[in-house]
C-alpha cells in the first residue's frame, strides 16, 4: 500500500491546478503489478478539466491493460479525498467492484495512513456493460 500511495503523492507535483489550487494524484495498479499514475489538469473552461483518476486510467488502458487491483488517491491536503462520482463511474467501466481504493490521510507514525474502500462500496448498483446487453 505504501508504494502505491507514494506514487500518487509524487505525481501530484505535476498537477496543473491554477483555479482550485487543489492538486490530486492517482496511482492505479494493474493485476500484474504495473502502476500508472495521473494528476488533475485544469482548464480555463472549467468543465474541460481532467481528474487525476481519469488520467491514470487512460494511461493504463491505452497501454493495453484491462485488469486492475488497487487505486491510491492523494490530494495535497491529504484529507482522504475519494474519487468523485464521475471518476467512480469511469473506474467501473474497467474495474470490478472489488477494486481496492486507498484514500490518503497523510502520515501517521512515519507511514502513510489511508481510508480503504472497495469500488463497489463507493458506487453500488450502477450502469455497466452488462446493463446494456
Ligand atoms: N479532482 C480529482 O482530480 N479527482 C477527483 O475525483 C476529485 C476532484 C480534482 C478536480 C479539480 O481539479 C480539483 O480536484 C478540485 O475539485
Ligand atoms: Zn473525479
Amino acid at each position: 500500500m505504501d508504494e502505491l500511495i507514494d506514487a500518487a503523492r509524487e505525481i501530484r507535483a505535476n498537477a496543473h491546478v491554477p483555479y482550485s489550487e487543489y492538486a490530486v494524484g492517482a496511482a492505479l495498479e494493474t493485476a500484474d503489478g504495473e502502476v500508472f499514475v495521473g494528476c488533475n489538469l485544469e482548464n480555463a473552461n472549467f468543465s474541460n478539466s481532467l481528474h487525476a483518476e481519469e488520467v491514470a486510467i487512460a494511461e493504463a488502458v491505452k497501454a493495453g491493460h484491462r485488469d486492475f487491483s488497487r487505486l491510491a488517491v492523494s490530494s495535497d491536503r491529504q484529507d482522504g479525498v475519494t474519487p468523485c462520482g464521475m471518476c467512480r463511474q469511469t473506474l467501473t467501466e474497467f474495474c470490478d467492484d472489488d477494486l481496492v481504493v486507498y484514500c490518503d490521510l497523510g502520515d501517521e507514525d512515519g507511514a502513510p495512513s489511508v481510508r480503504e474502500y472497495a469500488l463497489g462500496e463507493l458506487l453500488p448498483d450502477t450502469i455497466t456493460q452488462e446493463t446494456l446487453e
